[in-house]
């Protein structure tokens, strides 16, 4: 039973935090474009390493810091290359891509399946208040929230002990550009999968759900219109 998921929704919606629950329960991968991201800009931060992943997150990280995409050609690339992946072959959780209408695009010309496009929908103030309270584990990407979602021992990761950091995004200055650019760029996407979910039997289902509520009550929302 392969399932192949796309999680559309604004910054701070709850996309990596149930995709993480869905990965678990149905044995299949995350594929975070913004953890992707993430993890070439830390590389860029050794100064000693000219790797591609480096050069990759010299490129992108003052873009990521002011809120904005990066270019699509870049994310288009190693998203679908990720995909290739063995790991990936029982499913996936594409979390943060598509994010333009070009991204989309290109993956239905990859001839890459999608079974079903989630939306979690999260109003832009509670948005705003459940990033500053964010916390995550850099080197996996588990996400809290000191309030919501805390961890065990206040600022420490459940799993390995390390130190949680806060997402240099995560201000609210630029937490309100992102979800600018989500309104103006992302958006559109909703349009795009609904249509092609009714006019192609073969597209992926489109399925819309509230966002507000307790962790567990979206999870089981989710859980609902994937079964
Ligand atoms: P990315 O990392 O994808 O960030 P994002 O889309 O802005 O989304 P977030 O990770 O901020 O939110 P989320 O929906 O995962 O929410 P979370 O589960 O953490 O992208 C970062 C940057 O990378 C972009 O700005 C861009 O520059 C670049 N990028 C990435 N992909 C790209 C692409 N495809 N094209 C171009 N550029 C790209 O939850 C948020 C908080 O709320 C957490 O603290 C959590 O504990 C809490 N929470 C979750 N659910 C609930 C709930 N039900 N109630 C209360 N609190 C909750
Ligand atoms: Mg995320």
């Amino acid at each position: 039973m392969v399932k192949r998921i796309i999680l559309l929704g604004a910054p701070g919606s709850g996309k990596g935090t149930q995709s993480q629950k869905l990965c678990k329960h149905y044995d299949i991968v995350q594929v975070s474009s913004g953890d992707m991201l993430r993890a070439a800009v830390k590389a860029s931060e050794n100064p000693d390493s000219n790797s591609t992943l480096a050069q990759l997150g010299h490129k992108v990280k003052a873009v990521m810091a002011a809120g904005e995409l990066v270019a699509d050609n870049i994310i288009i690339d190693l998203v679908k290359e990720r995909l290739t992946h063995a790991e990936c072959q029982n499913g996936f959780i594409l979390d943060g891509f598509p994010r333009t209408l070009d991204q989309a695009r290109a993956l239905l010309e990859a001839g890459i399946d999608i079974d079903y496009v989630v939306e979690i929908a999260v109003d832009d103030e509670e948005i705003v208040h459940r990033l500053s309270g964010r916390r995550v584990h850099q080197s996996s990407g588990r996400v809290y929230h000191v309030d919501y979602n805390p961890p065990q021992v206040s600022d420490t990761d459940d799993v390995t002990g390390e130190k949680l950091i806060q997402r240099e995004d995560d201000k609210e200055e630029t937490v309100r550009n992102r979800l600018k650019v989500y309104h103006d760029q992302t958006k559109p996407l909703i349009n795009f999968y609904q249509s092609l979910s009714q006019s192609n039997n073969r597209g992926p289902r489109y399925y819309a759900i509230s966002g507000i509520g307790s962790i567990d009550e979206i999870y089981a929302r989710i859980l609902e219109v994937l079964e």
